[in-house]
């Protein structure tokens, strides 16, 4: 059985997530979505938030295959605790490549046997960030059509709030 997790601070989860996550439901059997636990991160959504919202996606797109999950603690650890033997992760330019190349670096360091596979953007999402839709909804622009529809009102809403 190919299990792989797609971690991430998901705050919030955009369609750019979403993306890589339908790609990854093909070819995995199991991909659990790990929000980071980390205040040391000050996110903006809770993390029973952000799972929320994630949950509301899985129903929505009906992902059988598909778990909500968090973390605390190191990437790989989880990742064992759940058999996991491939960490998912999105590429969207260059400035993620070397990001990324650093926390591969890491990762292998600690478990070698879990590889990380990476899912390229369509250029139409390349621009997209969990910030970028923060700084939106703060400011009160429109988020339609940068998160999941399905939390498109929720994330509105609670980011006008935030202000
Ligand atoms: O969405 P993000 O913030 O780019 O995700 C980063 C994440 C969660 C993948 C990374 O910060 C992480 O794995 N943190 C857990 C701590 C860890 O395992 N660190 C070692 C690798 S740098």
């Amino acid at each position: 059985m190919k299990i792989g997790v797609y971690p991430g601070s998901f705050d919030p989860f955009t369609i750019g997530h979403l993306e890589v996550l339908k790609s990854a439901a093909g070819l995995f059997d199991i991909v659990y979505v790990a929000v980071l636990n980390n205040t040391a991160k000050s996110p903006v959504f809770g993390v029973e938030e952000r799972m929320e919202m994630i949950r509301r996606v899985i129903e929505t797109e009906a992902f059988e295959n598909v778990r909500a999950g968090s973390f605390n603690g190191l990437l790989v650890d989880y990742a064992q605790s759940i058999d996991a033997q491939y960490i998912i992760r999105g590429l969207r330019a260059i400035t993620d490549f070397e990001y990324e190349f650093q926390i591969d670096a890491v990762n292998r360091h600690l478990k070698p046997e879990i590889r990380t596979v990476y899912f390229m953007a369509t250029p139409a999402h390349s621009f997209l960030s969990s910030s970028s839709v923060r700084e939106i909804g703060e400011w009160g622009g429109s988020i339609e059509g940068l998160v999941p529809h399905c939390n498109t009102d929720y994330i509105r809403e609670r980011l006008a709030r935030q202000k």
